[in-house]
């Protein structure tokens, strides 16, 4: 009795006030195979007892979810506004899997931002199953790559990269003609995976830091190597204009692979 008494009033005080009745319980639809695993014993524990918020789990195929009356899904299908959850990191199992919310119950919405919290997270690579088995935490992994925030200006950002890097760069259609051949253009070096952290520290690759300054980060140059040409001189707030620009720039289309027989 007495360690009951002791969960419920760690309940009671974690509860913000002013709940809602129907904002403390969360029905959570998963895969057969999330549930197998045993992570749920887990993790809902751990949510529960930091949000006095229950959760009932029934097992669900993707498509029945909504039918069912889940309030969340969990399971390997992503879904209209799915976010990676976790993967897999078992030899038998890599699989991705996704957090949805179904319903607009409060409740829901605080069991998804918990699971792709740090804390969450933590608690999910913290789970050991059959085998040592259990799941990486994969949260904001994708949502990263698919929406990164540029907040500079585009308009100014187009004509700073004229200004500055035209010289060198084809830009765009504005300087075609223009630009070193051999230096790639802008639309091309768009098409790398990784164009943004290229861009963010171009001044540091070569050829650029002989003759690039950026105000209050780079060194000035050292007098005894000059830059050997008109020096390029921006500020960290001109980057991110440059960078704007850049994203909005369509990669140059390369073709379709090589077909070889
Ligand atoms: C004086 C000529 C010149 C100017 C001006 C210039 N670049 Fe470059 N840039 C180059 C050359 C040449 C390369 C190719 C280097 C290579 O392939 O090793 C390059 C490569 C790059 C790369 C790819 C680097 C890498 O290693 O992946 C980025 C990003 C880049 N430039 C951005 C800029 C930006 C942004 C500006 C303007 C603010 C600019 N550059 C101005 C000559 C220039």
């Amino acid at each position: 009795m007495k360690r009951v008494g002791v969960f419920l009033w760690l309940v009671i005080l974690a509860l913000p006030t002013g709940v809602l009745a129907q904002d403390r319980n969360v029905i959570l639809g998963v895969n057969p195979g999330v549930m197998e695993s045993g992570i749920l014993t887990y993790i809902l524990p751990r949510f529960s007892l930091k949000t006095g918020i229950t959760v009932s789990t029934i097992i669900v195929d993707n498509q029945e979810v909504t039918l069912k009356g889940a309030d969340v899904s969990l399971g390997t299908t992503k879904g209209a506004q799915g976010a990676v959850v976790m993967e897999g990191n078992g030899e038998g199992n890599r699989r991705k899997y996704f957090v949805s919310q179904q319903t607009t119950n409060g409740a829901a919405t605080r069991f998804v931002d918990w699971v792709l919290s740090d804390i969450g997270q933590r608690a999910i690579e913290a789970f050991k199953g059959k085998d040592c088995t259990g799941f990486r935490g994969l949260a904001g992994t994708e949502t990263r790559v698919e929406v990164p925030v540029f907040d500079g200006d585009v308009t100014r950002g187009e004509g700073l990269s004229l200004r500055y890097c035209g010289r060198c760069h084809v830009i765009g259609a504005a300087n075609r003609m223009k630009g070193l051949g051999s230096t790639p253009s802008f639309p091309l070096l768009r098409t790398f995976p990784d164009w943004q952290r290229r861009f963010e520290a171009f001044f540091t690759l070569r050829p650029h830091p002989s003759f690039s300054q950026i105000e209050g980060v780079t060194e000035p140059f050292d007098p005894a190597l000059p830059s050997p040409i008109f020096p390029l001189r921006i500020t960290l707030e001109q980057l991110d204009d440059i960078l704007a620009y850049v994203a909005k720039i369509p990669p140059a289309d390369l073709g379709a692979p090589l077909q070889t027989q």
